[in-house]
């Protein structure tokens, strides 16, 4: 998949409306996880670097379509300029006169951004006469917003109309490291899979179990698998009416020869507040009253042991509620088993992005996606409309 880059583009003192994705938690003003922000920092410095003029958007949250002070993108502002070492602009309008002023005052190599993109119903409903007021705010459009590329809005998608599109580097990156899990990875490739839902990876799974070695599967989804199985689930959260999608999905690794993992072990305990009574039991032991957080010590072993020797591996989703602190070992495991693997190592999901974080092994893996949506979209084999019409 080749995009049209950024660096192909003529933007040596124009002005450049870049879309971005700083949707990040915001509480009391204060940026909580700059991530997305610093992931960024690489095409605003190209842009600078040559002397563009930048005009960022971006969505913050779901405002519905109003204004609402509690998305405003201020606060991002005040963090990215921090982060540039450098000023940054805020224009309170996203279109209109403020926006057209404040875009007019930029000089060569300065950034501006622009307030949250969602205070318009225009963004989310993909309108063309929105996205061309954009549009004229600057003579390039570039996007950047990997995280934002599963959604048909107006700033990723109807603006395409007005400008030819360039891909960011963050989005080239992105773009690069997700499209090697799905076209011609080194073997052994693995996928280890966690988080709550099945019914969120249906389309992911099969999408995968046609290119991967081996799935290892915990988290909350193991127990909908196991009960596939015929397993005892205890309390666990097992979705009844996924229970047939894992069977077909056992049924079809089986016969492809890729082999499924699913745990041995769990920790237990009556709820998750981590406070009650605790124990690890084999799977086929849970107790009728307790329900499994978290994938037991054996488990962690045998996936890290798998982890360490795979030359591709992607994982998305938490293997317990590593929030809480007695169900977060077998997360853990898996972050330094990550680490360890000298191979590709590509972490996909907003909470198992923030897990690679927690645990300190971030820049230890290969790529730590930033979509969260937009990176499973992708590996379930779609063509994303905000990737689409940056195609060469
Ligand atoms: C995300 O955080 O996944 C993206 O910014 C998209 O946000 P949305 O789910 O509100 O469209």
């Amino acid at each position: 998949m080749r995009l049209r880059s950024v660096k192909h583009a003529d933007i040596a003192g124009k002005k450049v409306l870049l879309r971005v994705d700083f949707n990040v938690p915001v509480e009391d003003g204060r940026v909580l996880d700059d991530w997305r922000l610093r992931a960024t920092m690489p095409t605003l410095q190209f842009l600078a670097e040559r002397q563009a003029r930048s005009l960022l958007i971006s969505h913050l949250g779901r405002p519905k379509g109003k204004r609402d002070e509690k998305y405003s993108l201020r606060p991002v502002a005040h963090r990215l300029a921090e982060l540039l070492g450098a000023q940054v602009a805020f224009a309170n309008d996203c279109i209109g006169p403020t926006a057209r002023q404040a875009a007019d005052g930029l000089s060569p190599g300065s950034f501006l951004l622009l307030e949250n993109l969602r205070f318009y119903p225009g963004e989310e409903a993909n309108d063309p006469e929105f996205a061309k007021q954009l549009a004229e705010l600057a003579d390039v459009y570039v996007n950047d917003a990997f995280g934002a590329a599963h959604r048909a809005h107006a700033s990723v998608h109807a603006i395409t109309q007005f400008h030819k599109p360039y891909a960011g580097l963050l989005m080239e990156k992105e773009v690069t490291f997700l499209s090697r899990l799905l076209s011609d990875p080194e073997r052994p490739f693995l996928a280890v899979l966690g988080g709550a839902k099945v019914s969120d990876k249906v389309r992911l799974l099969h999408n995968l179990l046609e290119r991967v070695d081996a799935l290892l599967i915990g988290g909350a989804m193991a127990f909908t698998f196991l009960k596939a199985q015929g397993k005892p689930t205890g309390k666990s959260l097992v979705e009844e009416d996924r229970v047939a999608d894992a069977e077909k999905i056992l049924k079809n690794a089986a016969e492809n020869g890729i082999s499924v993992l699913l745990p041995s072990d769990v920790v237990v305990s009556p709820d998750d507040t981590g406070s009650s009574p605790i124990a690890v039991v084999p799977v086929d032991k849970i107790p009728e009253d307790q329900a499994g957080w978290d994938i037991g010590p054996e488990t962690a072993r045998q996936f890290a042991e798998k982890i360490r020797q795979a030359k591709t591996i992607f994982w998305n989703g938490p293997m317990g509620r590593f929030e809480r602190g007695p169900f977060k070992e077998g997360t853990k495991s898996i972050c330094l088993a990550l680490a360890e693997c000298a191979g590709t190592t590509v972490v996909g999901g907003g909470e198992t992005a923030a897990a690679a974080f927690e645990f300190g092994i971030a820049d230890q893996v290969s790529h730590v996606s930033t979509g969260g949506g937009a990176a499973l979209e992708f590996l379930e084999g779609r063509i994303l409309p905000g990737i689409q019409p940056l195609l060469e």
